[in-house]
């Protein structure tokens, strides 16, 4: 091996090495500095969540499109088999992030999911992905893990993708403090506009 590749191979060993040890850090700066702490919760997850539309990647604050991601995405975490979660997807800039007056908007909820196994939690909201109304700027739609300290009874309405019932005005940290579920595991964003897919999501909403 040259002595410039050597340099190389070590300089990327260690730069993955600490890439590895920065997860903590790199969601809690990405959150802090996108204001997802304090708007949504106090505390940033130790882990960044995996969350996937197909192909693409939410990624700590990227944006994409309404129309990337009208379909339920993949959600993955560093979990443990035996506990049970809870899982969210919520939107503290409802209507706006600069008039957020019906903070924060419940795009889904999912309930006792055995590990990471979302397909097998209690689905309390269903999805529905993101409707920036036209004219509001970015919005963030926040997705948090918490471990339940056991299976738990919920008590809440069951709210179909057909329906806008109790999803705004919504918040996760008051969810959080009822079920005594502490702060989040593990946790990741994106940001996302309005496009021609918006209208879609706000016919389906209103029963359409
Ligand atoms: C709404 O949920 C049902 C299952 O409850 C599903 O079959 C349907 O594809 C969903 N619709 C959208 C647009 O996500």
């Amino acid at each position: 091996m040259s002595g410039v590749l050597r340099v190389a191979v070590i300089t990327a060993v260690f730069a993955s090495a600490v890439l590895a040890a920065g997860g903590h850090k790199n969601v809690q700066s990405a959150m802090e500095k996108h204001g997802v702490i304090p708007d949504v919760i106090d505390t940033a997850p130790a882990d960044e969540a995996e969350v996937t539309y197909g192909h693409l990647s939410v990624s700590l604050g990227n944006e994409l499109t309404p129309t990337q991601v009208k379909d339920i995405p993949t959600v993955r975490w560093n979990a443990d088999d035996e506990s049970y979660y809870l899982l969210v997807m919520t939107d503290p800039d409802a209507p706006s992030r600069a008039n957020p007056v019906r903070r924060e908007f419940r795009h889904w909820l999912v309930g006792n999911i055995p590990g990471d196994k979302v397909d097998e939690g209690e689905t309390l909201t269903e999805y529905v992905g993101s409707g920036p109304p036209k004219g509001t700027g970015l919005h963030r739609y926040v997705f948090l893990v918490y471990k339940q300290p056991g299976e738990i009874n919920y008590e809440e309405r069951h709210i179909s993708n057909r329906s806008a019932d109790t999803r705004p005005k919504f918040s996760i940290k008051a969810f959080a403090r009822k079920y005594n579920l502490g702060s989040p595991v593990a946790g990741n964003f994106f940001q996302a506009q309005y496009d021609d897919y918006v209208p879609t999501v706000h016919a389906q909403l209103s029963g359409h």
